[in-house]
């Protein structure tokens, strides 16, 4: 099959070795190939193989197939970009969806309520959050919810309030509706953000109609308290602001942080003012199975995006879904772990042996947030970027000196990472890495980078 689009089994595993001359390269990786779990089956120790990874190399994978097209296959050793994950999915959604499969018929989908009582289960188990069924609306992925509830609140022209850095497709969503964000960047004191919650009032005005709050934040991976939380939400409330909490990210929390889901703060009127967006696609590795959901305790909040919305779904994204938040919970426990400490790692490395990139653990998420902006004096990329920016139409976003580290890292590091530039103020100087791999892909990545850096 793969090898239908001129790549083989033994070609991402051949990837993994690729490295700068010079550039540390893990023993093992790229040398043998090993052995993927057969899909579906459970490991007979109770241990999921997270340091195995799928060939995904020739599925038209936007993190790894895309990035080649972009730069050329022989450029790319590893991507770090779009937020999904490299691993292969939990055995019980592969062996839900073999099942449907043998069913073989694709006509259109009623929604079974056994999906709705397994996002309502996985949400009471979890979290604690209890979710009238009733109020849960159904849609292929958070960006057309999200569209439509800022159809439903935002005029044309208006603007949406957006404590930043905050996720990239966001601002598309907002261009999308036609609408402006109005950045209020987070306050940083040694690496660290917070919330500004007196600059988030300031901003407001009477054509600010939402708030658009990602919890945990993607990208500096902050998992806000239940005080920031609700003193954001009051603020919107006491000034008609809706809040449209996103948090898709919310199962990945590291250790010593706690997840507070929106709806369930205290205040029953702050709760009433917003709209909550979730998803298994972050957590399972879904992302392009198109099945998400929203809801709200507010139910004229929901009839008015409801006139914009078309809640469907896909039937292999409800199957796979449905497993996952069924049967889920050991295989995401234990990635959760993993994933934490290659997050430790990855800071520790950084710290030891790359001076020039500046980065904090985050507290959830399996993203990372680099500060390269020593990087961007020594290689003169604001220059670069001033003089990419006169070619540019000027209607669409800047060019900063991120989009010419992007190109720069793939150059001499073969690492492919997200340009900060495209989440708001505060970005431009930054790069997003996917950690969302195995330990073996995270130490080729940041030996290629520490050789290159070590080189200017
Ligand atoms: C915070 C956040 N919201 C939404 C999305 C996109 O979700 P979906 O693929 O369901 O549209 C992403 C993807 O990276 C994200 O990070």
């Amino acid at each position: 099959m793969a090898r239908d689009h001129g790549f083989d089994r033994r070609s991402f595993f051949r990837t993994a070795g690729l490295a700068v001359a010079g550039a540390v390269t893990p023993a093992g990786v790229g040398a043998v190939e090993p052995v993927v779990p057969a899909p579906g089956v459970e490991p007979a120790n109770g241990r999921y193989d997270f340091d195995t990874l799928p060939d995904r190399i020739g599925t038209d994978s936007t993190k790894w197939d895309q990035q080649f097209k972009r730069f050329g296959r022989d450029r790319v050793a590893v991507g770090m970009g779009i937020a999904d994950m490299d691993f292969a999915p939990a055995p019980c959604i592969t062996r839900a969806l073999l099942e449907r499969v043998q069913r073989d018929n694709w006509g259109y989908l009623t929604v079974p309520e056994s999906h709705v009582e397994s996002i309502v289960a996985w949400n009471r188990r979890r979290y604690g959050l209890t979710i009238d069924p009733s109020t849960i609306v159904h849609s292929p992925a958070v960006h057309p919810a999200i569209i439509a509830t800022l159809r439903a609140f935002n005029p044309p022209g208006s603007k949406v309030l957006m404590p930043c850095p905050s996720y990239s497709g966001f601002y598309s969503d907002i261009r999308i509706v036609g609408c402006k964000p109005a950045d209020v960047p987070f306050t940083v004191k040694d690496g660290r953000f917070s919330m500004d919650l007196e600059g988030l009032e300031r901003a407001i005005s009477h054509e600010t109609h939402t708030l658009i709050l990602c919890n945990p934040q993607n990208p500096t991976g902050n998992v806000w308290s239940k005080a920031d939380l609700l003193a954001v939400g009051e603020i919107c409330l006491k000034r008609r602001v809706v809040v449209l909490a996103d948090e898709i990210h919310c199962d990945f929390i590291n250790a010593g942080s706690t997840y507070t889901p929106f709806a369930s703060l205290p205040n029953e009127a702050v709760v009433r003012n917003s709209i909550t967006f979730k998803s298994a696609s972050k957590s399972f590795n879904l992302a392009a199975a198109k099945c998400a959901y929203f809801f709200s305790t507010n139910p004229n909040y929901l009839a008015r995006i409801k006139a914009w919305h078309r809640d469907e779904i896909t039937t292999l994204g409800m199957v796979a879904h449905r497993a996952a938040y069924t049967d889920g919970d050991a295989w995401l426990d234990q990635l959760r772990v993993y994933n934490d400490a290659n997050l430790t790692f990855v800071a520790d490395y950084i710290a030891k042996h790359i001076p020039l990139i500046k980065m904090v653990k985050p507290e959830g998420t399996y993203l990372a947030w680099l500060d390269v902006s020593a990087v961007v004096e020594k290689v003169g990329a604001r220059a670069k970027a001033e003089e990419a920016q006169k070619q540019r139409d000027p209607a669409l976003a800047p060019t900063t000196p991120s989009h010419v580290m992007e190109s720069w890292f793939v150059e001499h590091a073969k690492v492919q990472l997200n340009p900060g530039g495209g989440f708001g103020t505060g970005g431009g100087e930054r790069m997003r890495m996917n950690c969302g791999t195995s330990r073996k892909m995270l130490e080729l990545a940041l030996g290629n980078l520490a050789t290159a850096l070590r080189q200017i």
